[in-house]
C-alpha cells in the first residue's frame, strides 16, 4: 500500500504549504469579503466558524481530496455498522449505536445489539426515577440525597464533565461527587461531605479491576459498613455498579439486580452514552440524558450524510491535519468560554490523546507522520490571565478552539446580562486579535497619542507588536443545553476518528495506558515489602529505597 505521504494528495498539500506558509490571514480577509460565508458551517443553532485559519479555497480543495484518498466515508460507515475496526482488540467501536434514535438493527457477531441497549436504558430510567422520587432508601430508611461516582478515565471524565456542564438542569435536592484519584485525599475529602445513611455509590468500571477504582470502592464500602454496624445488607442499598464484568461485581457484594451492564464494543473514553452515564441520568434526570443522546445522534447523522465539504467534524479534522502535519504545530488548545465547560479540556485530553497518541499504524508499522496533538486548555477568561501571553506572542503557534454559548443560564447582578456580555466580548476579542495581530506602525501611532517619551517609545514598539496570523476555530450555540452538549461531544469524537483514519491508526485501543498499569502492579509489592534490593533501574531502585527510608 502506498504510504499517505507518498500520495499525490499529500505531495500537493506539501507544495501548497510552501506557497501559503507566509501568507497572513489579515490579507486573506482583506482580499475576500465572503471568507466567513465560505468557511463556516451550521447544524441547527450550532455554528462553526473556521475562517480564522491559515487556509484558502485551494487548501480546502486539497484537504478534501486527502479525505477522499483515505476513503473516509467508507471507513466511517464501517464504524457505524459495527465492523471490528478496533483490530488489536478484535472489537467494534459502537458508541454511536448507544445513542441511535432509529429502529434499524446493528449487528455484532450476528446479533442485533439494539434490544440489549434498550433494555439497559430502561433499567437506567427506572433507577433514576427511584432516586429522584425519593423511593430508594438507605439502610436506615433515609432517602438518597448524595451520589458518589467512583471511576477513572472514561468511567469518570465524561460523566463528571457533563454533570458540571448541565448543572442548571440538575435535581436541586441531589448532591453529586466524582472520586477518581487513588490518592486517599480524593475519597476522604469527599466522604467528609457525605452522610452514610443517604449516600449512594455508583462504582463505574468497565473491567471492574482498575486499581484506582477498586481501591476507592473497597474503602468506600468499609466506610459504609462502619456506619451501618457491619450489616452486609447495607451494601445493596448503597452500592450499584456499571460494568461488563458481572462476576467481579457480585464478588464485591453488589446485588445482581443493581448491576448496569455494557459491552466490550464500547470504548472507555466513548462510554458516557452507555450505563457509564448512570450518574448523568440520576443527577439530570433520564429525559435530559436522552436529550444528550439525541443531540449527539444529530451530529452522527450530519457526519454520516453531509458531503465532505460541508461536514463539520471532517472539516475540523482536516484543518487539524494541516497544522499538525504541515505547519508542525503540535498542540491544540480547547478554550471554552463557559464555567460549566471547565472540565471539557480534560475530557478531550483523554478522548483525543488516548485515541490518537500512537506511533504504530494499523498494519503494525511505524507511522511516517506526526499523529495526535497535545490537547490542553482552560475555561475563559481564566486562561487569558494564565497562558494566553504565549498564544499571542510565544514562538510556538497554538491552534485554538474557542467555544461559547450565546446565552447564559445565569443572570446575576443588577445588570442581568453584564457578566455574559463581558464574557462574549473577551471571547471575540481574543480570536480576532490572535488573527489580526497589531503592526509596529499601529503601535507607534497609539504610543504617539500617549504620554510616553520618544526614547522609551521606540524601545516599546517591538514589545507591543503582535504578528498575529494565529489560527482558531469558533464554535457557538444558543445555549448550553443537553442537546448542544451532545452535539459538541459527538463533533469531537468524529473529528478524532477522522484524523485516526488519515494517519491509519487504530483510535480505539490504549496499550500505552495498559503498560503503565502493569508496571505499577510490579512496583507495589516493592513499596510494601521489606527487601532492600529491587529489580528496576538504579534510579527507580534508589527512589523506592528513599521512599521506604522516609516512611
Ligand atoms: O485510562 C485507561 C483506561 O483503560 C480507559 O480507557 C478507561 O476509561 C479507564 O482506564 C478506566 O477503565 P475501567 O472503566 O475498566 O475501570
Amino acid at each position: 500500500m502506498t504510504k499517505i505521504i507518498d500520495s499525490t494528495e499529500w505531495l500537493s498539500l506539501k507544495k501548497h504549504f510552501e506557497e501559503i506558509k507566509n501568507v497572513h490571514m489579515r490579507e486573506l480577509f482583506n482580499d475576500d469579503s465572503t471568507r466567513f460565508e465560505k468557511f463556516h458551517l451550521t447544524l441547527d443553532d450550532f455554528l462553526v466558524d473556521f475562517s480564522k485559519n491559515r487556509i484558502t479555497d485551494k487548501t480546502s480543495t486539497l484537504l478534501n481530496s486527502l479525505a477522499r484518498k483515505v476513503n473516509i466515508e467508507k471507513q466511517r460507515d464501517e464504524q457505524f455498522f459495527g465492523e471490528k475496526i478496533n483490530n488489536t482488540e478484535d472489537r467494534s467501536a459502537l458508541h454511536t449505536a448507544l445513542r441511535s434514535q432509529d429502529e434499524k438493527p446493528i449487528y455484532v457477531d450476528g446479533l442485533d445489539i439494539k434490544p440489549s441497549i434498550q433494555k439497559v436504558l430502561n433499567q437506567v430510567k427506572k433507577f433514576s426515577e427511584l432516586i429522584n422520587q425519593g423511593s430508594w432508601l438507605g439502610f436506615s430508611g433515609k432517602k438518597i440525597n448524595t451520589i458518589v461516582n467512583i471511576g477513572i478515565g472514561g468511567s469518570d471524565l465524561g460523566p463528571a464533565m457533563v454533570c458540571k456542564a448541565l448543572k442548571p438542569y440538575a435535581n436541586k435536592n441531589l448532591n453529586i461527587h466524582f472520586v477518581s484519584n487513588v490518592d486517599g485525599a480524593d475519597l476522604a475529602l469527599t466522604l467528609e461531605q457525605c452522610n452514610p445513611e443517604s449516600t449512594l455509590f455508583i462504582v463505574a468500571s468497565k473491567t471492574f479491576t482498575t486499581q484506582e477504582t477498586m481501591t476507592n470502592a473497597f474503602s468506600a464500602r468499609d466506610w459504609l459498613l462502619k456506619h451501618a454496624n457491619k450489616d452486609l445488607n447495607a451494601i445493596s442499598k448503597h452500592f450499584v455498579a456499571v460494568s461488563t464484568n458481572t462476576n467481579k461485581v457480585i464478588e464485591f457484594g453488589i446485588n445482581k439486580e443493581n448491576i448496569f451492564t455494557f459491552w466490550d464494543w464500547v470504548g472507555g473514553r466513548y462510554s458516557l452514552w452507555s450505563a457509564i452515564g448512570l450518574s448523568i441520568s440520576v443527577y439530570l434526570g433520564f429525559d435530559n440524558f436522552k436529550k444528550l443522546h439525541s443531540g449527539a445522534y444529530e451530529m452522527d447523522q450530519h457526519f454520516m450524510h453531509e458531503p465532505i465539504e460541508k461536514n463539520i467534524p471532517i472539516q475540523l479534522a482536516l484543518i487539524g491535519i494541516w497544522y499538525i502535519n504541515f505547519f508542525k504545530f503540535n498542540t491544540q488548545a480547547i478554550l471554552p468560554y463557559d464555567q460549566g465547560l471547565s472540565l471539557l479540556p480534560s475530557y478531550l485530553q483523554q478522548a483525543d490523546m488516548e485515541s490518537n497518541g500512537k506511533f504504530i499504524d494499523r498494519d503494525g508499522k511505524r507511522v511516517c507522520v506526526e499523529t495526535g496533538p497535545v490537547i490542553w486548555g482552560e475555561s475563559g477568561t481564566n486562561g487569558q490571565h494564565a497562558f494566553y501571553q504565549l498564544i499571542h506572542q510565544g514562538t510556538q503557534f497554538i491552534p485554538s478552539d474557542f467555544i461559547m454559548p450565546i446565552n447564559s443560564h445565569f443572570q446575576i447582578g443588577s445588570e442581568k446580562n453584564l457578566h455574559h456580555e463581558i464574557l462574549i466580548s473577551n471571547f471575540l476579542a481574543q480570536s480576532q486579535s490572535l488573527m489580526m495581530g497589531k503592526s509596529a506602525k499601529d503601535v507607534k501611532a497609539e504610543l504617539n497619542n500617549s504620554n510616553v517619551g520618544n526614547n522609551h517609545l521606540n524601545n516599546l514598539i517591538p514589545h507591543r507588536t503582535f504578528e498575529g496570523n494565529r489560527p482558531s476555530n469558533t464554535i457557538m450555540f444558543k445555549k448550553l443545553t443537553p442537546e448542544n452538549l451532545g452535539r459538541l461531544i459527538a463533533l469531537y469524537e468524529h473529528k478524532i476518528f477522522t484524523q485516526g483514519v488519515i494517519w491509519n491508526i487504530n483510535s480505539f485501543d490504549q496499550w500505552g495506558v495498559e503498560y503503565g498499569k502493569q508496571i505499577a502492579q510490579q512496583v507495589l509489592p516493592k513499596i510494601q515489602g521489606n527487601e532492600d534490593k529491587t529489580c528496576f533501574d538504579s534510579s527507580t531502585n534508589n527512589l523506592i529505597n528513599y521512599i521506604k527510608n522516609n516512611t
